[in-house]
């Protein structure tokens, strides 16, 4: 790809559950930003799924569905490369070499593997303890420096610091060092509608609106939002669940219209049902356009290919070139 832009950037989409509005406005949106200024790898983390969810018939649906769903919010596979983690075959190669960089110890002591074996002590697998391996090929075989990720996923990219730090140090220089990457902004927090903390696939499904959800699901999830009788004196103080109904309205409404509630607000006069009515219809042509284009692509096997295709092939000659450094430098040419 061409190097007139600023840097490369990495990240890992999981293919499990559905995008809600927190993903579009946390990170999917900062994506497309980011198409724009740099060279981009987005990845459908397709084997890590693996580790804990051994059985493979979801897989496919899956992988279609998040595919269509970044690109109907606006991920162009001609920009990017939009690929699938199990199509990078030296994915392969290079996590069996960093495996011997990464220490058991360290291993364990990964948050996100100690809750998976709490919730899952049946199948503590070895791919597990060395997710975080993976994780670190996937960015150091496209030699990226800026990783979007979420909080969640620091210890993980402090990690693949490290690993691409001791592969420097044993072997000679091949890898940039990761680091998170918000676009200099912080990342966005949406709130769920049930007035405390944000929107997640797993938690509260009634608090998070689905790129998925049809128009009559979107409003009556926003028309159960918490609210109370309203204040009685101007210029009250906002309780938490009225500023999140706010906020919200922030991602999809005009301002004039926000500008209207706020001024309801203050002069005491704000009536919520009205509020929730035009949240539910803005959150409604917001929604609707993405999830019709997402069905539309989602129909559409031949287009999903050539973009697994394309993808695949961008990835492949980029890991290519570093996996050629990678054996030189570690000394396995032997002729
Ligand atoms: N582990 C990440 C998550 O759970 C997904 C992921 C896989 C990833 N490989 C990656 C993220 C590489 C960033 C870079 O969300």
């Amino acid at each position: 790809m061409e190097n007139r832009k600023k840097g490369r950037v990495m990240s890992g989409i999981r293919s499990t559950g559905f995008l809600h509005l927190g993903n579009y406005f946390g990170a999917i949106r900062n994506y497309v930003r980011m198409q724009e200024e740099y060279d981009c790898f987005f990845m459908v983390a397709d084997i890590h799924t693996l580790t804990t969810h051994p059985d493979t018939k979801e897989l496919k649906p899956n992988v279609h569905r998040v595919l269509a769903e970044n690109i109907a919010c606006g991920l162009d596979p001609e920009k990017v490369a939009l690929y699938c983690q199990s199509h990078v075959f030296e994915t392969a190669e290079l996590y069996l070499y960093l495996n011997m960089l990464a220490y058991k110890g360290e291993l364990e002591k990964t948050t996100t593997f100690k809750d998976k074996v709490r919730q899952h002590p049946e199948n503590v697998n070895a791919g597990l303890l060395t997710y975080p391996v993976l994780m670190a090929a996937d960015i150091l075989l496209q030699r990226a420096s800026y990783v979007p990720v979420g909080k969640d996923q620091e210890q993980h990219l402090e990690m693949s610091r490290n690993f691409a730090n001791r592969f420097n140090h044993r072997y000679g220089e091949v890898f940039p060092e990761p680091y998170a990457f918000n676009f200099g902004e912080d990342l966005v927090k949406v709130p769920g509608l049930d007035g405390s903390g944000k929107m997640s696939k797993s938690e509260n499904q009634n608090a998070t609106i689905f790129l998925a959800d049809d128009d009559e699901t979107i409003r009556k999830k926003v028309m159960k939002a918490k609210t109370d009788a309203g204040p009685t004196t101007p210029n009250t103080p906002m309780p938490d669940y009225i500023a999140n109904i706010f906020g919200l309205m922030k991602l999809v409404s005009a301002p004039e219209v926000i500008a209207r509630y706020e001024n309801d607000y203050n002069q005491a006069v704000i009536r919520y049902g009205d509020m929730k009515k035009q949240l539910a219809e803005d959150m409604v042509n917001f929604v609707a356009p993405i999830r019709e284009k997402t069905e539309a692509i989602r129909n559409d096997e031949v287009y999903l290919r050539r973009v697994m295709e394309l993808g695949a092939e961008k990835a492949r000659k980029s890991a290519a070139e570093t996996m050629e450094k990678v054996r030189e430098v570690m000394g396995l040419k032997y002729y």
